[in-house]
């Protein structure tokens, strides 16, 4: 296994919508396998693969205390979607930002899990935020879309600085 390098917002890769994947292969488990090492390294409660520079639609989380309920989505998509919650949220490809947003309550997603099965889960709380904030980077889109053009200014601005001063 190996840790792979995460994109950092606004890098213009981010913004590729991924492709579903054809078939689970070896290439697919081994990316699998890395996303929740480097997940779990960062750490995260979640990694989509087009943070990685990959564009397959494959998503890791956990949102367990333990760190030991892992989630593979392969293909993941929503189906149902009800309510509304507010939450702060964070993003491994905007490190140090958090700031509120609004997600349905509850989703259903389906999704291929590692083993080729069809799944369905019904998630709410932090776990559904979780789904939808993976989802949308499948989709080639970051949270601080969510968020005013003023605070993406503020964003970006903020992480140029802590590039140079890392660089
Ligand atoms: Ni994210």
């Amino acid at each position: 296994m190996s840790l792979l390098p995460i994109l950092r917002f606004p890098d213009p890769r981010l913004k590729k919508p991924a492709a579903p994947v054809r078939e689970i292969d070896e290439n697919i488990l081994r990316l699998a396998r890395d996303m929740a090492e480097t997940m779990y390294e960062a750490p995260g409660i979640g990694l989509a693969a087009p943070q990685v520079d990959v564009l397959h639609r494959v998503v890791v989380i956990d949102v367990s205390d333990t760190r030991d309920e892992l989630l593979t989505l392969i293909n993941p998509e929503i189906v149902e979607s009800e309510g509304k919650q507010t939450g702060e949220e964070g993003c491994l490809s905007v490190p140090g930002i958090y700031d509120r947003v609004e997600r349905a309550e509850r989703v259903v997603v389906r999704y291929l899990d590692l083993e080729r099965c069809r799944k369905t889960i019904a998630a709410d709380g932090l776990l559904a935020v979780c789904l939808q904030h993976e989802i949308e980077h499948l989709d080639g889109r970051i949270f601080v879309e969510h968020l005013s053009r003023l605070k993406q200014a503020r964003i970006r601005a903020k992480l140029a600085k802590q590039a140079k001063i890392t660089a």
